[in-house]
């Protein structure tokens, strides 16, 4: 049977979309037959989170005291110290933004005294800055810190509301009243309402790894959250990378596991206990959510988050969740392979005295006689010509960062 021409015209908008991954709403949709509207056939079809999202969220630092002012200032300082240019393009903002109660039309209202220019001017002040705005709202009838509504029975209306304003960017808690309803019955709900909402916006699920979201999240959202909040100390941020590791299979691009965000430059750790947390959430394709407040960030904290080197493993193009390989007590090797048959590589020592950590290549997945130039991420340097392992000594609560780029055969000759 010939297929039929709205067939035709969805194949033509299917390729237009797949040729070139554009987000453009009307592009990426199929024409319902008959209405003249543009649909898109699911959320995952927004195009965004291709790798995954960078940015700055409010929590980590501000929790509930956050203003327009500090919104803009942080807005200003991404661009201003570079951070924009190496990929921070998201300024989020999480709880406490709005009102406790909504307006008589039953719509969320921007709280007046923190918020008095309203979401609409923040949005059009990112944008302006070639920045994206994200919010946050809640998959039950209030948000944790409950001094402002969910979203559970006016999905439709609050993804309108946030698609007016100009957000690029939800993310979906998961506290309070929740109807008896188990979050896959309500995250697809607002996935549905931001899909017709007019407006594509990147889904981030936080219902903290509860009902294994790994497992269903995929089609609904373009990253989740697999674990209970971050605290700024190295239990918390160990234990968190572990929990996340075993949903790895699970992410591609699109579609990203979400340890939570960043807490480097918080204070609550040493500088080489921060650069685990960066490389590790890097190599895991985890999201870069800075979580510090970037107005007073000092240079150590600037180096870390801006390794461009390291931002690049994260935001490769194959998109492939890096993890643990090795184990040894505490010495540990996590590796993931990169695009251009290209592998990276972190060797971790949680334990409290400095050791000798070896990969071999059968660990992180080359072959025996690949012969490798190897980059440390962290010393900007190169090491030609390296074959069967790689071994360094790495002090107690630190880590190394390598990419391996094996030789072409004619590089061998
Ligand atoms: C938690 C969430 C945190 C933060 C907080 C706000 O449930 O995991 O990341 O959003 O709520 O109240």
């Amino acid at each position: 049977m010939a297929p039929s021409s709205s067939t035709l015209c969805f194949l033509f908008l299917l390729g237009i979309f797949s040729s070139t991954f554009t987000s453009s709403f009307t592009e990426i949709g199929a024409r319902v037959e008959g209405s003249g509207r543009i649909r898109r056939r699911t959320l995952m079809d927004n195009g965004l989170g291709l790798t995954p999202q960078m940015g700055w969220n409010s929590w980590n630092h501000f929790h509930c005291d956050i203003n327009e002012t500090l919104i803009k200032e942080t807005a200003d300082a991404m661009v201003s110290t570079g951070l924009s240019a190496v990929g921070y393009i998201y300024i989020n903002l999480d709880d406490c933004w709005g009102e406790l109660n909504r307006d008589s039309q039953g719509n969320l209202v921007p709280k007046a005294s923190s918020f008095p220019s309203g979401i609409k001017a923040l949005a059009d002040y990112a944008h302006s800055k070639g920045l994206k705005l994200g919010i946050y709202s809640d998959a039950g009838t209030q948000t944790c810190s409950k001094t402002m509504p969910g979203s559970l029975g006016h999905e439709e209306q609050d993804a309108k509301t946030f698609a007016l304003w100009g957000v690029d960017y939800l993310k979906y808690d998961n506290c309070e009243d929740t109807g008896g309803l188990s979050p896959k019955e309500r995250y697809p709900k607002m996935s549905e309402a931001l899909l017709n909402s007019g407006r594509p916006m990147f889904f981030s699920l936080c219902e903290w790894g509860q009902e294994d979201p790994a497992t269903w999240a995929p089609s609904i959202g373009n990253s989740w959250r697999t674990t209970g909040d971050i605290e700024d100390n190295w239990d918390s941020m160990t234990g968190i990378a572990d929990q996340n590791d075993q949903w790895a299979s699970y992410a591609k691009p699109g579609a990203w596991n979400d340890p939570d965000m960043l807490e480097v430059g918080n204070g609550g750790m040493t500088t080489e206990e921060y650069r685990c947390h960066f490389s590790i959430w890097a190599l895991a394709k985890a999201p870069l959510l800075i979580g510090c407040d970037v107005r007073s960030m000092d240079n150590v904290t600037f180096e870390l988050v801006a390794n461009k080197e390291v931002i690049d493993v994260n935001q490769d193009k194959l998109g492939v969740q890096g993890k643990k390989v090795k184990k040894e007590g505490d010495l540990e090797v996590w590796a993931g392979p990169l695009a251009n048959n290209m592998v990276a590589v972190v060797l971790w020592n949680r334990g409290s005295s400095s050791a000798n950590i070896t990969a071999y290549w059968s660990d992180i997945g080359l072959k025996p006689s690949t012969v490798v130039d190897c980059r440390d991420l962290w010393a900007h340097s190169t090491e030609t010509g390296v074959e069967d392992e790689i071994s360094a000594e790495v002090d107690s609560h630190a880590c190394k960062m390598y990419t391996l780029k094996p030789h072409t055969n004619r590089d061998r000759s």
